[in-house]
């Protein structure tokens, strides 16, 4: 770590930084009398979906604990003082979604009952480098933000689709933040490294799809076409990974088994459209 950095005014991550301070918000400041609008069955099937996004808010949290002390040893400060503000962030999402859970009287799923949740945090949790932490991350948040999203859209007037519109808020500065970094480093980086990424891309995008189609009922019984948000997922990456320079390569085999899965399971749900 350095004692006296040279904390750069016109550094974006610092102005990140100040950013997510600014935009420390607490729980109890939110409505929690606004109705879920969910029936009993409804709820059950939200509390399986939210599963994945809920251990996603509390694997952020701890992964960023660890690549705080990677950004200190590497001297970037701005870096270490901004994951901070994301530490917090990732905090409270988990304690929102804790509290969502006690309101609908429901338990997340077990890791047991959804192993696909094991294989992807294990998956973000195995990077070495703090640059893959950072590109896992930039894909968990992408994926936050689809899910979030969705509910806003949906069910705007509802608990959930408030609480979304604030979570929204503070995963834009985690997006914010991994494109900055990542984007700072793609001139020189290896095509070894951009490889690592995209493979890890591509890991978590098959871990995803299985998630989703062990999830694909209780999606539905909440109203939501889990494959329509996979897409749109799917589509937000591409961008952002065209947008970064990295190489835009086909995943043809995964793609293509992920298609096939899609066709299925639309099959089965008499889902014809788009
Ligand atoms: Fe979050
Ligand atoms: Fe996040």
């Amino acid at each position: 770590m350095q004692i006296y950095p040279d904390l750069a005014p016109d550094d974006p991550i610092l102005s990140l930084f100040q950013k997510g301070v600014k935009g420390q918000w607490a729980a109890d400041e939110f409505d929690w009398t606004l109705p879920t609008k969910f029936d009993a069955s409804e709820a059950t099937s939200f509390a399986r979906v939210l599963t994945p996004v809920y251990l996603g808010e509390q694997t952020a949290m701890l992964g960023a604990s660890t690549v705080l002390a990677h950004f200190a040893a590497a001297k970037e400060t701005s870096a270490q003082l901004y994951i901070t503000t994301f530490m917090l962030d990732e905090a409270r999402h988990f304690e929102m979604l804790t509290r969502v859970y006690k309101l609908l009287d429901r338990r997340p799923l077990e890791l047991r009952e959804l192993r696909e949740m094991f294989r992807y945090h294990h998956r973000l949790l195995k990077s070495k480098h703090r640059l893959d932490w950072l590109f896992g991350i930039l894909i968990s948040d992408l994926f936050a933000k689809n899910f979030y999203g969705m509910f806003r859209k949906l069910f705007p007037d509802t608990l959930f689709g408030k609480l979304s519109v604030r979570i929204i808020g503070d995963e834009a500065r985690h997006q914010a933040f991994a494109e900055h970094y990542i984007g700072r480093q793609v001139d020189e980086m290896p095509y070894e490294t951009r490889d690592r990424l995209l493979e890890m891309r591509d890991d978590l995008l098959v871990i995803m799809h299985q998630m989703l189609a062990s999830l694909s009922n209780d999606a539905y019984n909440v109203g939501f076409d889990g494959y329509a948000l996979m897409q749109e997922l799917e589509e937000d990456i591409r961008r952002k990974i065209h947008a970064l320079g990295l190489e835009p390569e086909a995943r043809a085999e995964a793609l293509e088994t992920l298609e096939g899965e899609e066709a299925v399971w639309r099959n089965e749900m008499g889902i014809t459209e788009g």
